[in-house]
C-alpha cells in the first residue's frame, strides 16, 4: 500500500518535473545544473543554512584549536568545499585545504574566501570524496564535510578516504541531512521526492541514514547528535552534528 503511494507521487512529481527529465534525456540537464544552476541555487543555500545553524556550527568547532599539532600549526581538509559555508568558523591562521568534485563554484567561493581573510588558504583540488589521492596518508589535524555525505558516490568510501588523510588522533566534523524515522510522515516524502530531488539537486540523496556508516566506521571517539534544522517545507529538517576521533 505504501510502496505503490510512493510510486504515485512519484510519478505526479516527475510529470510536474518533465521539462528537467526531457533535458536531462537529451544530456542538457546534468551540465547546465553543475556548472549555472546548482553554483547558483548553493550560494543562496549555504546564506540560509548557515543562518539556521550558525550556533551550532559555532558549537561544534569550538574544539576544532585542540587538533591543532605539535607548532601550533592545524591543517584542515575541507571535502565538498561548494562556496565555503564553513570558512567563517575555523580558527585564525587555520591552514585549509579546500576539495571539491565540482570546480564551477569559484564566484561564491572568492566572495567567502575574501570575508574570511583570517585563515589561510593552502589550496584548492578537484576531487571526489572518495578518491582524495593528492592528500598524504596521516597528513592532516582535521577533515570537515558539511552537507556532503548526501551526494557522494559512496558514503563508505570517503569515510575511509577521510580515515587515510587524517594523523592518529586527528578529528572529523560533520553536519549531514539524513533520513527521517522510518515511522513519519516526513520520511514518507522523503521516498516520493527521491529521484527528482536527486536529478535537480545535484545527486542529493534525501533517505541515506548517515549515522551508520559513521558508527561502523572505527573511529576511536564518535560524538553524535540528531537535530531538527528548521528549513519549513523542506524534506531535510532531520540532520545529524558532531565530530569523531581517529
Ligand atoms: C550541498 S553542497 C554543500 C557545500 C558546502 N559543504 C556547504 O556546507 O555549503 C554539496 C557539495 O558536495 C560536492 N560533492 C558532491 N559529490 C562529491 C564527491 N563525491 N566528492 C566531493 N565533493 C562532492 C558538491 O559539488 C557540492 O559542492
Ligand atoms: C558500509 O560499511 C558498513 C560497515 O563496514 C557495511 O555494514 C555497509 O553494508 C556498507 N554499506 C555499503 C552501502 O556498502
Ligand atoms: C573496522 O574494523 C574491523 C575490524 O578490524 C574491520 O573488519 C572492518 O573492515 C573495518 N571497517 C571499516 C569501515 O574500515
Amino acid at each position: 500500500m505504501t510502496e505503490a503511494s510512493i510510486l504515485f507521487f512519484r510519478t505526479c512529481l516527475a510529470l510536474l518535473a518533465m521539462p528537467i527529465y526531457i533535458l536531462s534525456f537529451l544530456g542538457i540537464w546534468e551540465p547546465f545544473c553543475k556548472k549555472i544552476f546548482f553554483p547558483f541555487f548553493l550560494e543562496k543555500l549555504s546564506t540560509i543554512h548557515n543562518r539556521k545553524t550558525k550556533k551550532q556550527k559555532q558549537e561544534l568547532f569550538r574544539n576544532l584549536p585542540d587538533f591543532a599539532g605539535p607548532s601550533g600549526e592545524l591543517k584542515l581538509l575541507e571535502i565538498g568545499t561548494g562556496c565555503g559555508a564553513n570558512f567563517q568558523f575555523y580558527p585564525p591562521g587555520c591552514r585549509v585545504t579546500c576539495t571539491d568534485i565540482n570546480p564551477n563554484f569559484q564566484q561564491g567561493l572568492s566572495r567567502s574566501m575574501s570575508q574570511n581573510q583570517h585563515i589561510h588558504y593552502e589550496r584548492f583540488l578537484v576531487a571526489a570524496g572518495e578518491d582524495l589521492h593528492q592528500v598524504p596518508s596521516g597528513s592532516v589535524d582535521a577533515v570537515v564535510c558539511t552537507l556532503v555525505l548526501c551526494s557522494v558516490q559512496s558514503v563508505n568510501g570517503t569515510l575511509k578516504e577521510v580515515m587515510r588523510v587524517l594523523k592518529p588522533g586527528g578529528v572529523f566534523y560533520f553536519l549531514e541531512h539524513v533520513a527521517d524515522d522510518h515511522s513519519s510522515w516526513r520520511y514518507f516524502w522523503q521516498q516520493v521526492c527521491y529521484p527528482t530531488w536527486k536529478l535537480v539537486f545535484d545527486g542529493c540523496c534525501l533517505t541515506r541514514e548517515i549515522w551508520k556508516n559513521l558508527e561502523q566506521a572505527n573511529f576511536s571517539e564518535l560524538k553524535l547528535q540528531h537535530i531538527s534544522v528548521p528549513l519549513p517545507g523542506t524534506p531535510i529538517k532531520p540532520h545529524i552534528i558532531g565530530y569523531a576521533v581517529k
